[in-house]
């Protein structure tokens, strides 16, 4: 049963989103664009009138009916479809390379793709062999902000922008705290087949998600940072699934009360796109306000010091991957 804020939250009245040309002169990368709330917030940072707007999907036929809709509600948008596989260390890389050569500066990076698994499913691998929820919302989208934070640092006023989700505070932690107590490497631990919940996985990998935001908004200083929340939308999000496997819908029942409760995706976007011209960094934005994260294991010592562990293995892990990636970091 989530807890009663959310069903607060859901109902709290939002900020106005921006109006204007406030990204004119700006060029912004959004990840995820081309569906639920990426495709909305593609729509509404075109008719903020960016210089550049690159719509990174994995899908470029997808991406390209994206496109379309976006250029047709905003004819002088100047945008373009660029391929990005999260599931894909390689096309991460490709995708940095291509921003950093052909890009003179980026001063928004939205990261905003993520997929919640077929909760009944068995576990899905990435050709790199990580867990295909963790490598997608948690380990490709920090390669990649690390990776585009040279790109970032070229912008007078850089904004990182990352879709985090209020269920990171509803997630067991018990399959962090295992390998930290057993002195194994969280990571080992999440490409483990024996040892996949593919339950809780989605709301775990929201949870390292932002042990890592916590850590990076330091180690970035010079870029805005804000992992959003963007409440609970009506998306795709919910793809794999089955509506016709007993097992899924199982999974699924338990959430049925609060389905009353979603947002249309375009009130989503709308946080997502307000962290977009943030004044400052913010570990978690709620209700289209800035605050801490809520997860309660967070502020515990387990907590820090599974960050800290976590952190220091996922940058260790970027610089195996993409070497030298890490050296943007100040520690
Ligand atoms: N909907 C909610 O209630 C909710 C609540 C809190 C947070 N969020 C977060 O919001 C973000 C957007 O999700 P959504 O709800 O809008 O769901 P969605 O409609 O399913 O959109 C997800 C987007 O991520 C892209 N994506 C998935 N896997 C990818 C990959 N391997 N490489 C590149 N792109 C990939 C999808 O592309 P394809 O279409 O090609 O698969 C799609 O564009 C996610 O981070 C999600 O966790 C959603």
């Amino acid at each position: 049963m989530p807890p009663l804020d959310f069903f607060i939250s859901q109902w709290t009245p939002l900020p106005a989103s921006p109006k204007g040309h406030v990204l004119r002169g700006k060029t912004v990368i959004l990840t995820g664009a081309n569906s639920g709330i990426g495709l909305a917030a593609a729509h509404q940072l075109a008719a903020l009138e960016p210089d550049h707007l690159i719509l990174a999907c994995r899908n470029i036929k997808t991406g390209e009916a994206a496109l379309a809709s976006v250029c047709k509600q905003s004819p002088h948008v100047n945008a373009a479809v660029w391929e990005l596989d999260l599931a894909s260390f390689a096309s991460v890389k490709a995708f940095a390379e291509r921003a950093n050569t052909e890009l003179d500066r980026v001063d928004v990076a939205i990261l905003n793709a993520g997929i919640s698994p077929n909760r009944a499913a068995p576990m899905k691998t990435t050709e790199d062999g990580h867990e295909a929820t963790h490598q997608v919302n948690v380990l490709a989208t920090i390669l990649l902000a690390l990776l585009l934070a040279p790109a970032l640092h070229r912008s007078p006023a850089p904004h990182l922008v990352i879709t985090s989700s209020e269920v990171h505070g509803w997630a067991d932690p018990a399959p962090i705290i295992a390998p930290l107590r057993a002195n194994r490497p969280i990571l080992t631990d999440f490409d483990d087949r024996a040892l996949y919940i593919g339950h809780d996985r989605y709301f775990v990998s929201k949870l390292l998600l932002q042990l890592i935001v916590r850590r990076l908004i330091p180690a970035l200083p010079r870029v805005v940072i804000a992992s959003v929340n963007p409440g609970m939308c009506a998306t795709n999000l919910m793809r794999d699934v089955s509506f016709s496997s007993l097992a899924d819908l199982r999974e699924l029942l338990p959430f049925a009360h609060i389905m009353p409760f979603m947002r249309g995706a375009g009130r989503g976007a709308a946080m997502v796109v307000l962290a977009a011209v943030a004044p400052e960094s913010a570990e978690y934005w709620h209700v289209g306000v800035a605050a801490s994260a809520p997860s309660v294991f967070m502020a515990t010592m387990s907590g820090m010091r599974a960050g800290d562990q976590y952190f220091a293995e996922v940058m260790a892990l970027c610089e195996r991957v993409a070497p030298g990636s890490t050296a943007v970091l100040q520690r």
